[in-house]
This record gives structure tokens, C-alpha cells and sequence, in this order.
């Protein structure tokens, strides 16, 4: 069971050494009856050769051998025959002649090839199925690594900045005011539920009233939300807290983290300060508050424009309180009619009425509603859009928050179509970070007729607007800010509310959630404020979507070692699963299943 070196090692420096290797069978080639193995361990491949003229009792035993069977192999180092070194591998130069070989482990053929290039073709359900298999593809492998190292760079900064790193507990309870929640039976007390802590936000807070001042943690977070790329129901926070401290203290602390953590990673040096841009600013320029600005095709206004324009939609949509907005997908003019509809589609699963749109071609505009535009609404198009030939503009007419998201999804699906006709690069390490700023506190839920806060209930107005909580609350902005990454929010915070009775105002006259039921999910809380709370603040950062980035992947599951399928399913352990009727007696638990 001893290993002299791993399979990256060996050089030409060492040959006439016997030496003894463990791992996995890469690959065998047989060369007229002499066997060469790839040797593969976690850190790299050596070939292997087995001669069966020189030793056929050896060249027998090795003959059994099937890929990604398990061996342990002695041998001499010697150097490779004319013509067949490999320059590509470190271990190229030299192969080891096997004297003595011990199969561990016989293996079954793998269900798909574990190469880089033949593993990615594979359907994922089969990957997640036989997952043990699939990280033991290089680029897998990599990720972990990555995942390990990002995790310790972090750790390492914390601790050099003196904050300590504090766990906190995943069964928690419920409470009202965040992402659906996965509820656990207590057996103990029957009827009552535990809830999986949704992030450690409120033991956070809680731990600045204990006076910890500066805390971390790389902490497991769950939530029952539809699963996406960027979505797990089980994922991982680096979850931060600190006491007197401003938006600007984190703004630095955060910047300070990340560029050590991309010099460690990667060897980048990214660029600090970072961009700071206004909630109202990213969705006016690019129709989403995490914009991805590696690129324009930026959102243009138009409302004032055609509030007295002859296209009647437009005209009532600008004087009713709307907005007008386009965008120029410049050279996207030869865009298909199947392109066109599936963007159209889109827009209306945002609730768009339609995708206006102009094709502009041999100096003509190709477009359903022209017709109604004047001289002047067209030379102002002209003007503010840069419009020329081969230019494709898209509008959307809808209150102001819906046209921009209308238009800030069709800008990054019009970025798509032109990356895709080489006519754009939009490069995975062109490293663009910003904090959107200056969101506001509060949003208007118009289903429930309600305010909900835009963060979380606990973020702390910016003291200037805080005389507005009454009177008009959508207009008081949040301490709150995004990091935003290339199109993706890594990471979020605010400065919180540490006055009792500012949280219960924001708890029951902002929010109407009922007094008794602010008592019984907050009371706890708002109680140790009145014990000594010191202002604090802090911020929560994806750690899946943050190593998904800097391994270059946009799956979030390609940087998890175990994750839960879209259905929340997993395909190699298969769960979720029924549970015996005992068990759920034990909980005081009776299932009704759905008609
Ligand atoms: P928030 O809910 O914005 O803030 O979460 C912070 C970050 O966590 C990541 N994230 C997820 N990653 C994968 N799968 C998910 N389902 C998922 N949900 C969130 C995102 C996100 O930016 N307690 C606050 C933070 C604070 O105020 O300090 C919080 O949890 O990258
Ligand atoms: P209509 O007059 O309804 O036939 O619409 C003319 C064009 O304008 C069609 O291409 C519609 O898709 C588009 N359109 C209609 N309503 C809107 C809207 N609110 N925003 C953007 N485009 C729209």
C-alpha cells in the first residue's frame, strides 16, 4: 500500500530508480502483446509497460486488466523508445517497466467516457448518477481543488483581518419573510417544527450582541426554491458580520477578500475600487440589478419622445405614467423569423404585450409600426440609438420597472445571438465587478397589496429618508448593496437596524406583519437589542456561484461535489425517498398525497 511517488513525478532525473505507484488504469494500448498502461493518481499519469517476452507470468495478470480498475504497480524508471516521448505530460519522457503488479480493484466498464471532452457530451442525469465517476474526470477534479483553495484563501483573509469563524445552527426555526422554508418534525414536541436555516442572518445579529464584533463563517444555507443554473436548495454562504462599522467599511473589507481571493486563485489582480452604481442607474442602463457590463447594448429612454407620437400604444403607455424604452442589438438585422418569435415570446413571459421592434436593412426600416413614427421620432431614434445598416432595435412600452426587465432580458438574449454569429466576444474572465448601491428598502408586493422588503427586514433605511418610513416608504432607500459579477449576484448585504423600536416599527407598521406574530418569530430578537446592541452590519456571498466563476462554468453544480438535480432529486443516493410508517408515527406526522 506504499507509493514511492505519485503520477505526476518521475522525470527523466530519475531513471534506473524502482519505484512503486497507486491508482487508477487511464487507458491501455497493446503493441503487438506488450501492454502500456496510463497510470493515473489525483495528481497527474505515468505510462506504464508490461512485456510479457521479458516476464509472462506479469504480462498475464496485467492482461485481466480493464480501465479505471485499481492497481498498485513496482517498477524500474526507464526512458521511452525513439519517437513515442509525450512533451504534453510532465511525466513524458520516461515509463516505468512493471516488475510486480497487485490489482486491487477489477473494474466494471465505466457507463461514459471520463475524459474532459467525451464527459461533457454526456447528459447530466447520467453524470449525477454515477457521480463517483464523473469527478474523477480531470475538469472535475480541478473544481474541487479550486473549491478548496477558494475556500481556504477566504479563510485566510478573515483571519488576517481578526474576525473569527463561529458556526451556527442549520435547524432553526421558522419565520416569516424569506425564501420558502424546509420544515423539520420534532419528534420530542409533537406538532412543532424546526426550519432549516435559510442563511445564519439572525444568529449573525445576534452574535454582534454578544459582542464578537467581527464574525465568519462558510456556512450551509437551505432553501426551497425552484432549482436553477445558479440555484441550489442546499448551498453555501461565506456569511459576515461586523460591529461599527459603514457601507463603506464593508465596500473595502469585501474588495479586499475578493482580490486575494482571484490572486490565489487564478494569479489575476482585479481592480479595486469597485464600480459603484445606483439600483435606479443599473436598471435605467441595463434593466436588471446585477448588470453584466462586460458589454453595451445599453437601454435607451424614449418616453418623453413619443408621449404626443401617432403610435397610439406608445403615446398612451409614456402620458399614463409608463415608459418607453429600446434597445439597438447592433447587427442583428439577419436574425431569423424562429429568433425573432422565441424573443418575442420571451418578452411576453415578462408581461410585455409585444416586442416592437425595427430591422433596419439597405438603408430601410423594416418594422410593423414605422408607419405611425414622424420625421422627428425617427431622426431622434437615428440620433440617440446610432442606428446604420444591419442594425436590429427592440421596444418595450410597459410601466418603467417591467420595460426595463423586458429589455434588459432581450439585451442579454440579443448579447447571445450575436456571440453565437461571432459578430460579438464576451470573454468568461473579463472580470467585471460592481456594487449596485442605493436600492430601495422597500417594494410594493401588488398581489398581496403590501410592502416587502427589497432585502431583508432587518436592513437599516439610509438615515435621510428614514422620516419617509411613514408617509411614503417606497421612497426610502436600504443600506443595502449587491457585489455583481459578469451578469451575476455573488453576494449581498446591508447595515442593519439595531434599535428595538425602529425594527418592531419596520416589523409592524411598514411590513403589517401582525404584532403577536412579530412576538412570537422576532420577539427573541428584539428583546437582545435592548441588552447593549451595537451598530453592525455585514454581507453574504454565493461561494457555489463565486468558484462556479472562477472555474469558468455556469452551473453552480459543476462546483458542488454532490448536488440535487432541477427536480431537487439525487441520482446516485436517489432521494428523496418514502419513509416507513413508524417513522412518520414517531414524528406525529400524516402524509396526503396530492389527487
Ligand atoms: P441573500 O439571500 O442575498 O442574502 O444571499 C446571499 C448570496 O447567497 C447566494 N445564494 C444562493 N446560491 C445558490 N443557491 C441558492 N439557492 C442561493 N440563494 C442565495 C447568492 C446571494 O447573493 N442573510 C443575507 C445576507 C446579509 O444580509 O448579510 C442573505 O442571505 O450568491
Ligand atoms: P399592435 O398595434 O398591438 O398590433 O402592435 C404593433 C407592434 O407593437 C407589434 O409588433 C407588437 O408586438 C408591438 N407592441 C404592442 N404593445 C407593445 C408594448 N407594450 N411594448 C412594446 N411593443 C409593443
Amino acid at each position: 500500500m506504499h507509493r514511492s511517488h505519485h503520477c505526476a513525478q518521475l522525470t527523466p532525473a530519475d531513471l534506473g530508480a524502482t519505484v512503486s505507484l497507486l491508482g487508477w488504469v487511464d487507458s491501455i494500448r497493446d503493441h503487438g502483446g506488450i501492454l502500456f498502461i496510463d497510470l493515473r493518481d489525483r495528481k497527474g499519469i505515468t505510462q506504464v509497460m508490461f512485456d510479457p517476452n521479458v516476464n509472462p507470468a506479469l504480462g498475464a495478470q496485467a492482461a485481466h486488466l480493464k480501465p479505471e480498475s485499481v492497481i498498485g504497480v513496482v517498477g524500474r524508471v526507464v526512458t521511452r523508445p525513439e519517437g513515442t516521448v509525450n512533451a504534453s505530460l510532465p511525466t513524458g519522457g520516461i515509463e516505468v517497466d512493471a516488475t510486480e503488479l497487485t490489482i486491487h480493484n477489477l473494474s466494471d466498464t465505466p457507463p461514459f467516457p471520463l475524459d474532459d471532452v467525451g464527459g461533457d457530451k454526456v447528459n447530466e442525469d447520467l453524470r449525477l448518477t454515477y457521480r463517483y465517476l464523473d469527478l474523477r474526470r480531470p475538469k472535475m477534479r480541478k473544481n474541487l481543488q479550486v473549491r478548496h483553495k477558494a475556500a481556504k484563501s477566504i479563510r485566510d483573509y478573515f483571519d488576517s483581518q481578526e474576525f473569527i469563524e463561529v458556526e451556527t445552527p442549520a435547524l432553526f426555526k421558522s419565520t416569516p419573510e424569506g425564501a420558502r422554508e424546509y420544515l423539520v418534525p420534532s419528534r420530542i414536541h409533537a406538532g412543532q417544527f424546526y426550519a432549516l436555516s435559510q442563511s445564519p442572518q439572525q444568529f449573525k445579529q445576534i452574535l454582534m450582541v454578544a459582542g464578537v464584533e467581527k464574525y465568519f463563517q462558510i456556512a450551509r444555507c437551505f432553501r426551497d426554491e425552484d432549482l436553477r443554473a445558479d440555484r441550489q436548495m442546499e448551498f453555501t454562504q461565506v456569511d459576515v458580520e461586523a460591529s461599527f462599522v459603514t457601507r463603506e467599511d464593508i465596500y473595502a473589507l469585501f474588495e479586499g477578500m475578493l482580490k486575494k481571493l482571484w490572486k490565489d486563485v487564478l494569479g489575476t489582480d482585479i481592480q479595486t475600487p469597485f464600480l459603484r452604481m445606483p439600483f435606479h442607474e443599473a436598471m435605467n442602463r441595463f434593466g436588471v440589478d446585477k448588470p453584466d457590463v462586460r458589454f453595451g447594448l445599453e437601454l435607451v429612454d424614449f418616453t418623453e419622445l413619443f408621449k404626443t407620437s401617432g403610435f397610439k400604444v406608445f403615446a398612451s403607455t409614456a402620458t399614463g405614467g409608463g415608459a418607453i424604452k429600446a434597445i439597438n442589438a447592433k447587427g442583428l438585422a439577419d436574425l431569423t423569423q424562429g429568433e425573432l418569435k422565441n424573443l418575442e415570446e420571451i418578452a411576453k413571459s415578462l408581461g410585455a404585450k409585444g416586442l416592437a421592434f425595427i430591422k433596419v436593412e439597405a438603408g430601410e426600416w423594416k418594422s410593423p409600426i414605422v408607419k405611425f413614427f414622424s420625421e422627428a421620432e425617427k431622426a431622434a431614434l437615428t440620433a440617440q440609438l446610432g442606428v446604420a445598416d444591419g442594425d436590429m432595435i427592440f421596444f418595450a412600452a410597459a410601466p418603467w420597472e417591467k420595460a426595463c426587465a423586458i429589455l434588459g432580458r432581450i439585451r442579454l438574449e440579443a448579447a447571445a445571438l450575436l456571440v453565437k454569429r461571432g459578430k460579438m466576444t464576451i470573454r468568461h474572465d473579463d472580470w467585471k465587478f460592481l456594487w449596485v448601491i442605493d436600492f430601495p428598502l422597500m417594494s410594493h408586493d401588488e398581489a398581496e397589496n403590501r410592502y416587502v422588503a427589497t432585502h431583508h427586514p432587518f436592513t437599516a433605511p439610509v438615515p435621510e429618508d428614514a422620516a419617509y418610513l411613514d408617509s411614503d416608504p417606497k421612497k426610502v432607500r436600504g443600506q443595502h448593496y449587491d457585489v455583481v459579477l459578469n451578469g451575476m449576484e455573488l453576494g449581498g448585504g446591508s447595515i442593519r437596524i439595531h434599535q428595538p423600536a425602529l425594527q418592531k416599527k419596520v416589523f409592524e407598521d411598514v411590513l403589517k406583519i401582525p404584532a403577536d406574530v412579530v412576538e412570537s418569530r422576532f420577539g427573541y430578537m428584539l428583546k437582545a437589542f435592548t441588552y447593549g446592541a451595537p451598530p453592525h452590519g455585514g454581507i453574504a456571498f454565493g461561494l457555489d456561484r463565486m468558484c462556479a466563476l472562477l472555474c469558468g462554468t455556469t452551473s453552480i453544480r459543476d462546483v458542488i461535489a454532490f448536488p440535487k438535480t432541477q427536480k431537487g432529486q439525487d441520482l446516485m443516493a436517489q432521494s428523496p425517498t418514502p419513509v416507513t410508517a413508524k417513522q412518520l408515527k414517531e414524528l406525529h406526522i400524516a402524509v396526503v398525497m396530492p389527487e
